[in-house]
């Protein structure tokens, strides 16, 4: 078992560079499929969730390099195969290939994702899309068998604005006849990536970025290039680290745009941010001040965000409100905040953070992705040593975060047990 053992305190001073976005790459790879040439990703970070993506394109007989951050995908022999549970678990984004296999075989087989347990996640926007399109489902054992005689151009209104329906639509009709409207699209900055790939590639889809999406089928995708987007999530984590810990912290390869929400709130709480061009210096701040902070879907706060804040949240003087809007199960930190000496009321969506309170290292667990994150944090500020366990949840979005952390001063360090 993987553990990060954390002595708390240090300032952090020198450069931490962001890597390409985890939620943005997990798709561009699955996208590269949908063509039969080679396709061509820069900036691809070292996380795990790529790793197992890179399994699942081999197993579908492309041939693949990952070199310097550069991913090549040479799909002139690829094929159609079915993904099955062993593959479909391991990550979340196992689900994309159900709208590429589909749309470029007329035939996906695969199991139910997997990914963190922070909700019920229902996949079935996802399913009535492909629906809408012309396919059948045939649900079996937790295996989907996805058909297709053929896919047809339609309307599809969401819901709600899923970054994952959204995206498996847009995937499942790329070839189809005619023309697809996804109305109430989500409008992520990772859906405007993507859309950039297809549209390198030969795809003809407009409106990425907005709540509709168009796309226009073609027959055929050819070669394409595209560089990942940094990742908003890992720089306003390291933002939110700075705040707290940074003697003129500089975080490089930042989106000031991308970031919009979490700036203003990080302002409101008196947090000293300045940008310059693609970075942003942040310095610790002594005193700072409590704010509220809602979940929204883009532009809004974050969902990704949220735990990590709530441990910055910690540290702020007064009352904080933290309202997660978007999965149901996003608080299961918060007893390892409070066993660390945090002061929080919570019931699965609310949590209210009485502050300020000192933090003490403890053994405690990542029980998710930005679970992890948020135990980082508070491992960093906290007095002693703090040993967060099930810290594969944190390698899966955070890039050589060990070494990131370590060359800016943190005494931080993984071990294997
Ligand atoms: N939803 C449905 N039905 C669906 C799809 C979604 O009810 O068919 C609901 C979900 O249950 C949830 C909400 O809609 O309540 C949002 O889900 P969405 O589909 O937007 O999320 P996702 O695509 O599964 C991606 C990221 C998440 C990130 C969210 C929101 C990937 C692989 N995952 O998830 O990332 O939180 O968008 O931005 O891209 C993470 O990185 O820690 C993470 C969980």
């Amino acid at each position: 078992m993987k553990k990060l053992i954390i002595n708390g305190g240090n300032e952090l001073s020198g450069t931490i560079k962001i890597g390409g976005a985890k939620n943005s790459v997990v798709a561009l790879i699955p996208a590269a499929m949908l063509s039969d040439e080679v396709v061509i990703i820069d900036n691809v970070p070292n996380i795990s969730d790529v790793q197992k993506l890179i399994e699942m394109v081999k197993l579908l007989g492309a041939e693949v390099t990952y070199e310097n951050d550069t991913l090549i995908i040479d799909n002139r022999k690829s094929k159609n195969a079915e993904i099955s549970e062993e593959y479909s678990t391991s990550i979340r984004a196992s689900y994309y290939f159900m709208g590429v296999l589909l749309s470029k075989y007329k035939k996906a087989k695969i199991s139910y994702p997997g990914g963190c347990v922070i909700g019920s996640r229902p996949i079935d926007f996802h399913l009535k899309g492909f629906e809408k399109l012309g396919a059948k489902i045939k649900i079996e054992d937790n295996s989907y068998t996805i058909t297709a005689e053929e896919l047809k151009g339609t309307e599809i209104y969401l819901d709600f604005a899923s970054v994952g329906a959204t995206i498996n639509i847009m995937f499942a009709a790329i070839y189809a006849e005619g023309t697809t409207k996804i109305y109430n699209a989500a409008k992520e900055p990772e859906i405007v990536n993507i859309v950039s790939l297809l549209n390198s590639m030969g795809a003809r889809v407009s409106g990425a970025g907005t709540d509709v999406i168009t796309i226009k089928g073609v027959k055929k995708l050819e070669r394409g290039r595209i560089e990942v987007i940094p990742d908003r999530i890992e720089a306003g984590t390291y933002i939110m680290l700075g705040t707290l810990l940074g003697n003129n912290l500089k975080i490089e390869g930042v989106i000031k745009e991308h970031l919009g929400a979490v700036i203003a709130k990080l302002q409101e709480t008196g947090a000293d941010l300045k940008f310059v061009e693609n970075y942003v210096i942040v310095n610790k701040v002594e005193k700072l001040k409590s704010v509220n902070i809602i979940t929204k879907t883009y532009p809004g706060f974050p969902t990704d965000l949220g735990q990590p804040m709530s441990t910055l949240l910690t540290q702020c003087e007064g009352i904080s409100k933290f309202e997660e809007t978007i999965y149901e199960n996003r608080m299961r930190h918060i007893p390892h905040l409070n066993e660390m000496g945090a002061n929080i009321e919570a019931d699965n969506c609310n949590a209210k953070i009485i502050g300020k309170t000192n933090l003490v290292g403890r053994e405690v667990i990542a029980t998710d992705l930005r679970a992890g994150a948020a135990m980082m944090v508070a491992g960093m500020i906290a007095k002693g040593t703090t040993i967060i366990t099930n810290i594969e949840h944190i390698l899966r979005g955070y890039e050589n975060i060990v070494d990131k952390l370590s060359n800016v001063g943190a005494d931080i360090k993984l071990i294997e047990d």
